[in-house]
Protein backbone atom coordinates (compact mmCIF):
# COMPACT_ATOMS: atom_id res chain seq x y z
CA UNK A 1 0.00 0.00 0.00
CA UNK A 2 1.36 3.38 -0.81
CA UNK A 3 0.07 6.62 1.30
CA UNK A 4 0.85 10.10 0.17
CA UNK A 5 1.00 13.02 3.18
CA UNK A 6 0.70 16.52 2.99
CA UNK A 7 2.61 19.01 4.98
CA UNK A 8 5.85 19.41 7.09
CA UNK A 9 5.05 20.36 10.85
CA UNK A 10 5.10 18.22 13.80
CA UNK A 11 1.55 17.45 13.30
CA UNK A 12 2.58 15.71 10.26
CA UNK A 13 5.67 13.96 11.69
CA UNK A 14 3.12 12.23 14.37
CA UNK A 15 0.96 11.34 11.31
CA UNK A 16 3.40 10.05 9.16
CA UNK A 17 4.60 7.59 12.44
CA UNK A 18 1.28 6.33 12.99
CA UNK A 19 0.86 5.07 9.71
CA UNK A 20 4.96 3.78 10.07
CA UNK A 21 3.40 1.43 12.77
CA UNK A 22 0.53 0.25 11.14
CA UNK A 23 0.34 -3.71 10.90
CA UNK A 24 0.00 -2.85 6.91
CA UNK A 25 3.44 -1.78 6.73
CA UNK A 26 2.89 1.15 4.18
CA UNK A 27 5.20 2.69 1.77
CA UNK A 28 5.00 6.66 2.64
CA UNK A 29 5.38 9.88 0.52
CA UNK A 30 5.51 13.38 1.79
CA UNK A 31 5.17 16.75 -0.36
CA UNK A 32 6.31 19.52 2.30
CA UNK A 33 7.95 22.86 1.27
CA UNK A 34 10.57 21.70 4.41
CA UNK A 35 12.61 18.21 4.35
CA UNK A 36 11.47 17.75 7.79
CA UNK A 37 14.20 15.21 9.35
CA UNK A 38 11.52 12.89 11.28
CA UNK A 39 9.36 12.65 8.70
CA UNK A 40 12.43 12.12 6.19
CA UNK A 41 13.53 9.15 7.88
CA UNK A 42 10.39 7.56 8.31
CA UNK A 43 9.27 7.69 4.44
CA UNK A 44 12.86 6.33 3.44
CA UNK A 45 12.53 3.35 5.81
CA UNK A 46 9.70 2.70 4.48
CA UNK A 47 10.79 2.98 0.99
CA UNK A 48 8.80 5.84 -0.38
CA UNK A 49 10.35 9.54 -0.45
CA UNK A 50 9.88 13.64 0.76
CA UNK A 51 9.48 15.67 -2.29
CA UNK A 52 9.99 19.35 -1.47
CA UNK A 53 7.01 21.15 -3.20
CA UNK A 54 4.31 23.66 -2.55
CA UNK A 55 1.53 21.72 -0.64
CA UNK A 56 -0.83 24.46 -1.50
CA UNK A 57 -0.84 24.05 -4.88
CA UNK A 58 -2.97 21.35 -6.09
CA UNK A 59 -2.04 21.27 -9.38
CA UNK A 60 1.54 20.25 -8.74
CA UNK A 61 0.58 18.23 -5.83
CA UNK A 62 -1.93 16.36 -8.13
CA UNK A 63 1.43 16.10 -10.60
CA UNK A 64 3.30 14.55 -8.01
CA UNK A 65 0.83 12.12 -6.46
CA UNK A 66 0.04 10.83 -10.11
CA UNK A 67 3.73 10.03 -10.45
CA UNK A 68 3.19 7.72 -7.36
CA UNK A 69 -0.40 6.65 -7.63
CA UNK A 70 -0.95 5.98 -4.07
CA UNK A 71 -3.62 3.98 -2.45
CA UNK A 72 -4.94 7.24 -0.69
CA UNK A 73 -3.90 10.74 1.31
CA UNK A 74 -4.02 12.56 4.01
CA UNK A 75 -3.62 16.28 4.21
CA UNK A 76 -2.10 17.68 7.65
CA UNK A 77 -2.59 21.16 7.31
CA UNK A 78 -5.43 23.94 6.50
CA UNK A 79 -4.09 25.44 3.71
CA UNK A 80 -4.25 22.75 1.20
CA UNK A 81 -7.55 22.15 2.18
CA UNK A 82 -8.60 26.12 1.54
CA UNK A 83 -6.76 26.35 -1.71
CA UNK A 84 -8.54 22.87 -3.04
CA UNK A 85 -6.04 20.36 -2.85
CA UNK A 86 -8.11 17.04 -1.39
CA UNK A 87 -10.61 18.50 -4.33
CA UNK A 88 -8.23 18.71 -6.77
CA UNK A 89 -6.59 14.64 -5.64
CA UNK A 90 -10.36 13.73 -5.31
CA UNK A 91 -10.73 14.72 -8.98
CA UNK A 92 -8.04 12.62 -9.86
CA UNK A 93 -8.91 9.42 -8.46
CA UNK A 94 -7.17 10.00 -5.76
CA UNK A 95 -9.46 9.08 -2.16
CA UNK A 96 -8.01 11.62 0.40
CA UNK A 97 -8.41 12.03 4.08
CA UNK A 98 -8.88 16.10 4.20
CA UNK A 99 -12.10 18.29 4.71
CA UNK A 100 -12.62 19.45 0.75
CA UNK A 101 -12.36 23.22 -0.05
CA UNK A 102 -16.29 23.71 0.85
CA UNK A 103 -16.02 21.63 3.82
CA UNK A 104 -13.25 23.24 5.48
CA UNK A 105 -14.88 27.01 5.52
CA UNK A 106 -15.49 25.75 8.64
CA UNK A 107 -12.38 26.94 9.57
CA UNK A 108 -10.95 29.30 7.01
CA UNK A 109 -14.25 31.47 7.24
CA UNK A 110 -15.30 32.60 11.13
CA UNK A 111 -18.26 34.34 9.76
CA UNK A 112 -19.62 31.36 7.93
CA UNK A 113 -18.87 29.52 11.15
CA UNK A 114 -20.67 31.81 13.37
CA UNK A 115 -23.41 32.22 10.67
CA UNK A 116 -23.93 28.67 10.66
CA UNK A 117 -23.97 28.01 14.18
CA UNK A 118 -26.96 30.47 14.52
CA UNK A 119 -29.06 29.12 11.20
CA UNK A 120 -28.70 25.64 12.52
CA UNK A 121 -29.14 26.71 16.25
CA UNK A 122 -26.57 24.76 17.23
CA UNK A 123 -25.45 25.60 21.00
CA UNK A 124 -22.59 27.23 22.31
CA UNK A 125 -22.95 29.61 19.84
CA UNK A 126 -21.42 33.52 20.64
CA UNK A 127 -23.24 36.65 19.25
CA UNK A 128 -20.42 38.51 16.49
CA UNK A 129 -20.80 40.82 13.71
CA UNK A 130 -18.80 40.68 10.41
CA UNK A 131 -17.49 43.61 8.68
CA UNK A 132 -15.75 44.81 5.59
CA UNK A 133 -14.72 48.08 5.92
CA UNK A 134 -12.92 50.01 8.49
CA UNK A 135 -15.55 53.20 8.84
CA UNK A 136 -18.33 50.14 9.21
CA UNK A 137 -16.45 48.52 12.00
CA UNK A 138 -15.35 51.56 13.82
CA UNK A 139 -18.85 52.83 13.93
CA UNK A 140 -19.76 49.67 15.47
CA UNK A 141 -17.30 50.09 18.43
CA UNK A 142 -18.53 53.36 18.89
CA UNK A 143 -22.19 52.60 18.77
CA UNK A 144 -22.31 49.23 20.78
CA UNK A 145 -19.20 47.57 21.63
CA UNK A 146 -18.05 47.09 25.25
CA UNK A 147 -15.82 44.11 25.86
CA UNK A 148 -14.89 42.16 22.69
CA UNK A 149 -12.68 39.92 21.12
CA UNK A 150 -11.51 41.29 17.70
CA UNK A 151 -10.69 38.74 15.14
CA UNK A 152 -9.67 38.41 11.48
CA UNK A 153 -12.63 36.87 9.38
CA UNK A 154 -10.43 34.43 7.96
CA UNK A 155 -7.85 31.71 9.08
CA UNK A 156 -4.14 32.99 9.65
CA UNK A 157 -2.52 30.57 11.48
CA UNK A 158 -4.00 31.67 14.90
CA UNK A 159 -3.08 35.85 14.89
CA UNK A 160 -4.63 38.71 14.53
CA UNK A 161 -7.46 37.67 17.62
CA UNK A 162 -7.22 40.89 20.36
CA UNK A 163 -9.58 39.94 23.53
CA UNK A 164 -10.68 43.68 24.37
CA UNK A 165 -12.05 43.85 28.34
CA UNK A 166 -13.63 47.38 28.76
CA UNK A 167 -15.12 47.47 31.71
CA UNK A 168 -14.11 50.83 33.98
CA UNK A 169 -15.45 53.58 32.44
CA UNK A 170 -13.02 55.92 33.39
CA UNK A 171 -11.13 53.97 30.63
CA UNK A 172 -13.42 54.33 27.77
CA UNK A 173 -11.86 56.99 25.65
CA UNK A 174 -8.57 54.56 26.03
CA UNK A 175 -10.12 50.77 24.97
CA UNK A 176 -12.23 52.68 22.33
CA UNK A 177 -8.61 53.97 21.15
CA UNK A 178 -7.15 50.15 21.12
CA UNK A 179 -10.33 48.68 19.09
CA UNK A 180 -10.38 51.08 16.54
CA UNK A 181 -6.38 50.66 16.29
CA UNK A 182 -6.73 47.00 15.81
CA UNK A 183 -10.03 47.28 13.62
CA UNK A 184 -7.57 49.33 11.26
CA UNK A 185 -4.66 46.97 11.37
CA UNK A 186 -6.69 43.99 10.70
CA UNK A 187 -8.75 45.29 7.64
CA UNK A 188 -6.05 46.98 6.22
CA UNK A 189 -2.72 44.92 7.08
CA UNK A 190 -3.50 41.82 8.33
CA UNK A 191 -6.20 40.53 5.88
CA UNK A 192 -4.51 42.10 2.89
CA UNK A 193 -3.12 38.57 1.75
CA UNK A 194 -6.50 37.36 1.95
CA UNK A 195 -8.73 37.43 -1.02
CA UNK A 196 -10.30 34.18 -0.49
CA UNK A 197 -13.44 35.30 1.58
CA UNK A 198 -15.62 38.41 1.63
CA UNK A 199 -15.66 39.33 5.40
CA UNK A 200 -12.70 40.95 6.66
CA UNK A 201 -13.34 41.14 10.75
CA UNK A 202 -15.37 39.60 13.34
CA UNK A 203 -16.60 41.33 16.63
CA UNK A 204 -17.64 39.06 18.71
CA UNK A 205 -18.53 38.78 22.48
CA UNK A 206 -16.12 38.26 24.64
CA UNK A 207 -16.49 35.15 26.92
CA UNK A 208 -13.82 33.56 29.29
CA UNK A 209 -13.27 29.99 30.85
CA UNK A 210 -11.03 27.69 30.56
CA UNK A 211 -10.14 26.39 27.00
CA UNK A 212 -10.03 22.81 25.53
CA UNK A 213 -10.41 21.11 22.00
CA UNK A 214 -12.05 18.05 21.08
CA UNK A 215 -10.34 16.46 17.44
CA UNK A 216 -12.49 14.06 16.10
CA UNK A 217 -12.94 11.38 12.78
CA UNK A 218 -16.11 11.85 10.63
CA UNK A 219 -16.63 9.70 7.45
CA UNK A 220 -19.84 11.99 6.60
CA UNK A 221 -21.86 9.59 8.68
CA UNK A 222 -20.40 8.86 11.88
CA UNK A 223 -18.23 11.45 14.11
CA UNK A 224 -16.04 9.45 16.62
CA UNK A 225 -14.25 11.98 18.93
CA UNK A 226 -10.23 11.91 20.24
CA UNK A 227 -9.51 12.93 24.20
CA UNK A 228 -10.15 15.85 25.13
CA UNK A 229 -6.35 18.34 25.05
CA UNK A 230 -6.14 21.31 26.32
CA UNK A 231 -3.52 23.81 23.66
CA UNK A 232 -1.36 26.94 25.24
CA UNK A 233 -1.42 30.07 22.92
CA UNK A 234 0.08 32.63 24.75
CA UNK A 235 4.19 32.43 23.90
CA UNK A 236 5.32 32.61 27.30
CA UNK A 237 4.89 31.19 31.21
CA UNK A 238 1.93 32.60 32.56
CA UNK A 239 0.08 33.56 28.77
CA UNK A 240 1.88 36.37 28.50
CA UNK A 241 3.53 37.41 24.82
CA UNK A 242 2.00 37.30 21.97
CA UNK A 243 -0.35 34.85 20.78
CA UNK A 244 1.30 31.58 18.95
CA UNK A 245 0.05 28.81 16.43
CA UNK A 246 0.22 26.62 19.95
CA UNK A 247 2.97 26.56 22.71
CA UNK A 248 2.29 23.40 24.30
CA UNK A 249 -0.69 21.05 25.18
CA UNK A 250 -1.55 18.03 27.98
CA UNK A 251 -4.41 15.47 28.04
CA UNK A 252 -5.58 12.95 30.54
CA UNK A 253 -7.28 9.99 29.24
CA UNK A 254 -10.85 10.86 27.64
CA UNK A 255 -11.31 13.87 29.26
CA UNK A 256 -9.36 16.57 30.81
CA UNK A 257 -9.12 16.96 35.03
CA UNK A 258 -11.51 19.93 34.85
CA UNK A 259 -13.99 18.96 32.85
CA UNK A 260 -16.66 16.95 33.04
CA UNK A 261 -17.94 13.75 31.10
CA UNK A 262 -21.06 15.60 30.51
CA UNK A 263 -19.04 19.00 29.02
CA UNK A 264 -17.44 16.20 27.00
CA UNK A 265 -20.41 14.80 25.42
CA UNK A 266 -22.30 18.10 25.52
CA UNK A 267 -19.38 19.09 23.42
CA UNK A 268 -19.48 15.99 21.28
CA UNK A 269 -22.72 17.14 20.13
CA UNK A 270 -21.76 20.48 18.90
CA UNK A 271 -19.35 19.07 17.18
CA UNK A 272 -21.67 16.56 15.41
CA UNK A 273 -24.58 19.27 14.69
CA UNK A 274 -22.00 21.03 12.95
CA UNK A 275 -20.92 18.75 10.90
CA UNK A 276 -24.85 17.84 10.18
CA UNK A 277 -24.79 21.46 9.40
CA UNK A 278 -22.13 21.74 7.01
CA UNK A 279 -23.09 18.58 5.02
CA UNK A 280 -26.36 20.16 4.59
CA UNK A 281 -24.79 23.75 3.39
CA UNK A 282 -22.05 22.55 1.11
CA UNK A 283 -23.79 19.24 -0.17
CA UNK A 284 -20.76 17.42 0.42
CA UNK A 285 -19.59 14.45 2.90
CA UNK A 286 -17.19 15.48 5.66
CA UNK A 287 -14.72 12.76 5.45
CA UNK A 288 -11.11 13.60 7.36
CA UNK A 289 -10.74 15.26 10.75
CA UNK A 290 -12.84 18.09 12.40
CA UNK A 291 -11.78 19.85 15.39
CA UNK A 292 -13.74 21.98 18.17
CA UNK A 293 -12.01 24.47 19.83
CA UNK A 294 -13.95 24.74 22.95
CA UNK A 295 -14.52 27.27 25.99
CA UNK A 296 -16.31 26.19 29.23
CA UNK A 297 -18.06 29.00 29.86
CA UNK A 298 -21.01 30.68 32.03
CA UNK A 299 -23.08 31.88 29.56
CA UNK A 300 -23.13 28.42 27.30
CA UNK A 301 -21.18 25.46 29.55
CA UNK A 302 -19.08 23.91 26.36
CA UNK A 303 -19.24 27.37 23.67
CA UNK A 304 -17.41 27.10 20.28
CA UNK A 305 -14.86 29.71 20.06
CA UNK A 306 -13.40 27.89 17.00
CA UNK A 307 -13.12 25.08 14.59
CA UNK A 308 -10.26 23.81 12.73
CA UNK A 309 -10.96 21.18 9.77
CA UNK A 310 -7.96 19.33 10.89
CA UNK A 311 -5.54 17.87 13.76
CA UNK A 312 -4.84 20.66 16.14
CA UNK A 313 -1.01 21.67 16.07
CA UNK A 314 0.12 20.55 19.03
CA UNK A 315 -2.97 18.72 20.15
CA UNK A 316 -2.62 16.19 17.59
CA UNK A 317 0.33 14.93 18.87
CA UNK A 318 -1.06 14.35 22.08
CA UNK A 319 -3.59 12.07 20.76
CA UNK A 320 -2.17 10.02 17.96
CA UNK A 321 0.90 8.64 19.25
CA UNK A 322 -1.51 6.88 22.34
CA UNK A 323 -3.76 5.26 19.58
CA UNK A 324 -3.89 1.80 20.06
CA UNK A 325 -6.37 1.44 16.59
CA UNK A 326 -4.03 0.90 13.40
CA UNK A 327 -3.80 4.59 11.86
CA UNK A 328 -4.55 3.33 8.40
CA UNK A 329 -7.27 1.15 9.37
CA UNK A 330 -8.92 4.81 10.69
CA UNK A 331 -8.20 6.13 7.37
CA UNK A 332 -9.77 3.55 5.12
CA UNK A 333 -13.12 3.95 7.22
CA UNK A 334 -12.96 7.57 7.02
CA UNK A 335 -12.68 6.77 3.26
CA UNK A 336 -15.13 4.15 3.01
CA UNK A 337 -17.33 5.71 5.21
CA UNK A 338 -17.41 2.69 7.70
CA UNK A 339 -16.41 4.62 10.74
CA UNK A 340 -19.05 3.00 12.66
CA UNK A 341 -17.57 -0.80 12.10
CA UNK A 342 -14.26 -0.15 13.88
CA UNK A 343 -13.14 0.46 17.27
CA UNK A 344 -10.90 3.83 18.07
CA UNK A 345 -9.24 3.15 21.11
CA UNK A 346 -6.49 5.04 22.94
CA UNK A 347 -3.38 4.03 25.66
CA UNK A 348 -5.44 4.99 29.08
CA UNK A 349 -2.63 7.18 29.57
CA UNK A 350 -1.73 11.36 30.44
CA UNK A 351 0.19 13.50 27.55
CA UNK A 352 2.14 16.77 27.84
CA UNK A 353 3.42 18.28 24.20
CA UNK A 354 5.96 21.28 24.65
CA UNK A 355 7.21 23.06 21.58
CA UNK A 356 10.17 24.42 21.26
CA UNK A 357 10.68 27.47 19.51
CA UNK A 358 13.74 29.94 18.44
CA UNK A 359 13.10 33.23 19.83
CA UNK A 360 11.68 35.60 17.95
CA UNK A 361 8.58 33.07 17.15
CA UNK A 362 6.07 34.23 16.73
CA UNK A 363 6.17 38.01 15.25
CA UNK A 364 9.90 38.05 13.88
CA UNK A 365 9.92 34.88 12.04
CA UNK A 366 13.25 36.01 10.69
CA UNK A 367 15.10 36.34 13.30
CA UNK A 368 14.19 32.41 14.19
CA UNK A 369 15.31 31.19 11.11
CA UNK A 370 17.98 30.13 9.49
CA UNK A 371 19.80 28.31 12.54
CA UNK A 372 21.35 24.95 12.70
CA UNK A 373 19.76 22.79 15.14
CA UNK A 374 20.90 19.93 16.83
CA UNK A 375 18.79 16.90 19.09
CA UNK A 376 20.64 15.10 22.08
CA UNK A 377 18.49 11.92 21.15
CA UNK A 378 20.25 9.79 24.38
CA UNK A 379 18.94 12.54 26.60
CA UNK A 380 14.96 12.14 25.34
CA UNK A 381 15.67 7.97 25.11
CA UNK A 382 16.58 8.19 29.35
CA UNK A 383 13.23 9.92 29.81
CA UNK A 384 11.18 8.13 27.29
CA UNK A 385 10.57 11.41 25.88
CA UNK A 386 9.99 11.32 21.79
CA UNK A 387 10.69 13.97 19.50
CA UNK A 388 8.33 15.66 16.86
CA UNK A 389 10.21 17.77 14.12
CA UNK A 390 8.47 20.80 13.14
CA UNK A 391 9.80 23.62 11.54
CA UNK A 392 13.64 22.10 11.10
CA UNK A 393 14.79 22.09 6.86
CA UNK A 394 17.19 19.77 6.01
CA UNK A 395 19.97 20.84 3.68
CA UNK A 396 22.79 19.14 2.66
CA UNK A 397 22.67 16.87 5.43
CA UNK A 398 22.42 19.70 8.29
CA UNK A 399 19.34 20.56 9.92
CA UNK A 400 18.27 24.57 9.42
CA UNK A 401 15.29 26.02 11.71
CA UNK A 402 12.51 27.76 9.42
CA UNK A 403 10.82 30.99 11.26
CA UNK A 404 8.10 28.98 13.31
CA UNK A 405 7.98 25.62 16.26
CA UNK A 406 11.11 23.94 15.42
CA UNK A 407 10.21 20.16 17.82
CA UNK A 408 6.81 19.05 20.27
CA UNK A 409 8.20 17.01 22.80
CA UNK A 410 6.07 14.57 23.42
CA UNK A 411 5.94 12.28 26.66
CA UNK A 412 3.18 9.95 28.21
CA UNK A 413 2.67 9.32 31.85
CA UNK A 414 0.12 7.89 34.71
CA UNK A 415 -0.91 11.42 35.39
CA UNK A 416 -0.11 15.12 33.49
CA UNK A 417 2.68 16.54 36.06
CA UNK A 418 4.63 13.42 35.84
CA UNK A 419 4.45 14.03 31.97
CA UNK A 420 5.07 17.30 32.06
CA UNK A 421 8.08 16.87 34.48
CA UNK A 422 9.82 14.18 31.99
CA UNK A 423 9.25 16.59 29.04
CA UNK A 424 11.16 19.51 31.37
CA UNK A 425 14.21 17.26 32.25
CA UNK A 426 14.51 16.69 28.39
CA UNK A 427 14.28 20.72 26.90
CA UNK A 428 17.88 20.63 27.15
CA UNK A 429 18.21 18.53 24.51
CA UNK A 430 17.54 20.97 21.91
CA UNK A 431 20.10 23.14 20.88
CA UNK A 432 21.04 25.60 18.38
CA UNK A 433 24.57 25.42 17.35
CA UNK A 434 25.57 29.15 16.80
CA UNK A 435 24.45 30.17 20.13
CA UNK A 436 21.07 31.80 19.39
CA UNK A 437 18.57 30.99 21.84
CA UNK A 438 15.58 28.35 22.09
CA UNK A 439 12.49 29.38 24.17
CA UNK A 440 9.44 26.80 25.53
CA UNK A 441 7.07 27.15 28.35
CA UNK A 442 7.55 25.45 31.22
CA UNK A 443 4.17 25.80 33.19
CA UNK A 444 2.22 24.11 30.78
CA UNK A 445 0.96 20.65 32.40
CA UNK A 446 2.22 21.83 35.47
CA UNK A 447 0.03 21.40 38.78
CA UNK A 448 -0.13 25.08 39.55
CA UNK A 449 -1.06 25.59 36.25
CA UNK A 450 -4.27 22.76 36.10
CA UNK A 451 -5.54 23.97 39.83
CA UNK A 452 -6.15 27.84 38.17
CA UNK A 453 -7.49 25.38 34.68
CA UNK A 454 -9.92 23.84 37.64
CA UNK A 455 -10.92 27.19 39.25
CA UNK A 456 -11.78 28.56 35.65
CA UNK A 457 -14.03 25.82 34.83
CA UNK A 458 -15.61 25.52 38.92
CA UNK A 459 -16.31 29.43 38.28
CA UNK A 460 -18.05 28.81 34.84
CA UNK A 461 -19.89 25.64 35.44
CA UNK A 462 -21.97 27.32 38.99
CA UNK A 463 -23.43 29.76 36.42
CA UNK A 464 -23.87 27.83 33.83
CA UNK A 465 -25.62 24.98 35.57
CA UNK A 466 -27.46 27.28 37.58
CA UNK A 467 -28.58 28.89 33.98
CA UNK A 468 -29.50 25.79 32.84
CA UNK A 469 -31.44 24.63 35.26
CA UNK A 470 -33.69 28.09 35.15
CA UNK A 471 -33.70 27.87 31.44
CA UNK A 472 -31.55 30.20 30.88
CA UNK A 473 -28.91 28.83 29.08
CA UNK A 474 -27.73 30.94 26.57
CA UNK A 475 -28.81 34.42 27.32
CA UNK A 476 -28.16 37.10 27.95
CA UNK A 477 -29.33 40.73 28.87
CA UNK A 478 -27.32 43.57 27.99
CA UNK A 479 -28.14 47.24 29.97
CA UNK A 480 -27.88 50.36 27.13
CA UNK A 481 -28.22 53.56 28.59
CA UNK A 482 -30.88 55.15 27.49
CA UNK A 483 -32.39 52.06 26.15
CA UNK A 484 -33.16 50.14 28.78
CA UNK A 485 -33.02 46.47 28.82
CA UNK A 486 -32.04 44.10 26.02
CA UNK A 487 -32.69 40.77 26.78
CA UNK A 488 -31.10 38.64 23.91
CA UNK A 489 -31.56 34.80 23.66
CA UNK A 490 -29.12 33.04 21.14
N1 LIG B 1 -2.92 24.63 18.23
C1 LIG B 1 -3.80 25.45 17.50
C2 LIG B 1 -3.93 25.13 16.08
O1 LIG B 1 -3.63 24.03 15.67
O2 LIG B 1 -4.35 25.98 15.32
Amino acid sequence: MKILTIGNGSREHSIVESLAISNIEPVIFNIGSLINPGILELCEKSGGKVVRSDPNDPKKVVEIAESISPDFAIIGPEEPQFHGVPDALLDAGIATVGATANCSMIERSKAWMRRLMFKYKIVGRLRFKSFTSVEEAIAYINAYAESIVLKPARQSGGKGVRVISDLQEYLKKEKRAVKEKHAKYLIEKHMKPYSDIDDKILIEEKVSGTEYTLQCFSDGHSVIPTPLVQDNKPAFDGDLGPETGGMGCCSYRDTLPFITKEEVDDSLKIIKQSVDAIQKETDEKYKGIIAGQMMLTSLWGPTLIEFYSRFGDPEGVNVLPIMKTDFVEVCEAIISEKLNKIKIEFEDQATVVKAIAPRGYPDYRDLAKGHPISVDLKLLEKYGVRPYYGSIDVVNGSWITGGSRSIELFAKRDTIEEANEATERCIPAAKLLDGHQLFHRSDIGSKERLLVEADKANLAREIYLYRKEHNLIGRKVDWIPLRGKIEYKG
